[in-house]
């Protein structure tokens, strides 16, 4: 049987991982996150660090802090999640959507553009990894008096001009979802570098409930269910219907909910990190580096296959994209070899691709180039548990389509 590729089924879940994660349904250990948060700013050398449940948490945070509300503005990306969206509606405010660049970062013509007197903050992901021009955006938003909010969901130890992303915004935020740059299932994390932020966001932290003990069990299941029962089978229908079981006997949980597509958050966002999921972040947080470098040098791989130049060695490269005639097609012929690439992200402006656009407040025909990319593009596995040799697979499996078709 051949070995399992995937871009995003717990891609980053090592053996002690899995290993960890069982032994944390069993015991209450507690103070994992205030060393997480210890962690996180003394690795990054960040001034401060709160953790929250998720990135949608810690972005609801930010915006708290910041005052933002109904009648207020935040600038965005398209070709992003609705999970970055339906926190600034959670706030009452409106997500306005500026077009992407080549780099599939905020385009900062657009960007401009789209300035009004009700701009609040202007948020910039850098996306997979890849940094976008954060020092020009932090110039206009220094002039134009607006909040600047970095999305590092992807881009954990990503740098620019030296510096690590999360240094250039007012606030910044990380994630440890299930398919980051690391993964406690579900987690987040706050640094802010505008200092009359600090009481805004540590006050909200504090008032904060932990989420259920249910909720956390069911995060801590997820790296346990995968690697020892779903994944050995996922290649045969059997392993992707108990996939399909576990998920609507709400065993596992879903990185992003049918409901989200709509606009409205789950009730378990805001909350507080739970201790058991910070371990396994701690315990992520340890690999980053090794994590970072193997990315590297997957990317570097793939480049030297499709004959691309040298990779950008700021850049993390959580996914590699390339672009395609005919992704979904293409996605559906590598299942066959079992290789499972389809992670979401493609297919829409705002993924996942059910997202109902109007109820995120996007406008279909008002970002032309995330449209477009978002039809031809695909994502590429870099993480840990990708060897050379399955890179070199995808890419065989990607030429003999070509040819065949
Ligand atoms: C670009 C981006 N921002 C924010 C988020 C939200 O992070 P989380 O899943 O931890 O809530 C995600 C992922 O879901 C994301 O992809």
């Amino acid at each position: 049987m051949s070995k399992l590729i995937s871009v995003s089924l717990s891609p980053n879940t090592q053996k002690d991982d899995v290993s960890l994660a069982f032994k944390l349904i069993f015991s209450t250990r507690k103070g994992g996150t205030k060393k997480l948060e210890r962690l996180f700013r003394n690795y990054f050398g960040f001034r401060n660090a709160f953790a929250f449940n998720s990135g949608r948490s810690s972005l609801i945070a930010i915006l708290k802090a910041m005052e933002i509300k109904k009648g207020d503005e935040v600038i965005m990306q398209s070709f992003t999640c609705n999970a970055a969206v339906n926190p600034i509606r959670y706030v009452g405010a409106t997500p306005i959507f500026a077009d992407i660049d080549e780099n599939l970062n905020i385009s900062l013509d657009d960007l401009k553009k789209k300035i009004t007197p009700k701009t609040k903050a202007i948020m910039v992901q850098h996306t997979f990894g890849n940094p976008a021009r954060i020092d020009e955006i932090k110039e206009i938003c220094s002039e134009k008096k607006i909040y600047l909010i970095e999305d590092c969901a992807h881009s954990l130890g990503a740098m620019y001009k030296g510096e690590f992303c999360g240094f250039f915004g007012d606030a910044s935020f990380f994630s440890f979802g299930r398919d980051k740059v690391i993964s406690s299932v579900y987690g987040g994390m706050v640094t802010i570098n505008n200092e009359l932020l600090i009481d805004g966001v540590s006050s909200f932290q504090k008032e904060l409930k932990n989420p259920s003990v249910f909720w956390t069990i069911q995060q801590l299941l997820h790296p346990v269910l995968l690697n020892k029962i779903i994944l050995p089978l996922y290649n045969m229908k059997i392993g992707r219907m108990i996939m399909a079981l576990f998920l609507n006997l709400n065993i596992l949980s879903k990185a992003v909910t049918k409901k989200e597509g709509i606009g409205i958050l789950p009730k378990y966002f805001p909350k507080k990190m739970p201790s058991s999921l910070s371990y396994l972040a701690i315990n992520q947080l340890k690999k980053l580096e090794d994590y970072n470098n193997h990315r590297r040098e997957v990317a570097q791989y793939y480049n030297h296959l499709f004959l691309k130049g040298e990779i950008d060695s700021n850049n993390i490269y959580l996914k590699y994209p390339l672009f395609v005639d005919n992704p979904s097609e293409i996605i559906n012929k590598l299942r066959k070899h079992n290789i499972y690439i389809n992670d979401g992200w493609s297919g829409s402006p705002i993924v996942p691709p059910s997202t109902e656009l109007d109820k995120v407040c996007y406008k279909l025909g008002s970002c032309p180039k995330a449209e477009e990319i978002s039809k031809k593009i695909i994502l590429l596995p870099t993480h840990i548990n990708i060897s050379k040799k399955d890179a070199k697979k995808v890419f065989d499996c990607l030429e003999n389509i070509r040819q065949n078709r």
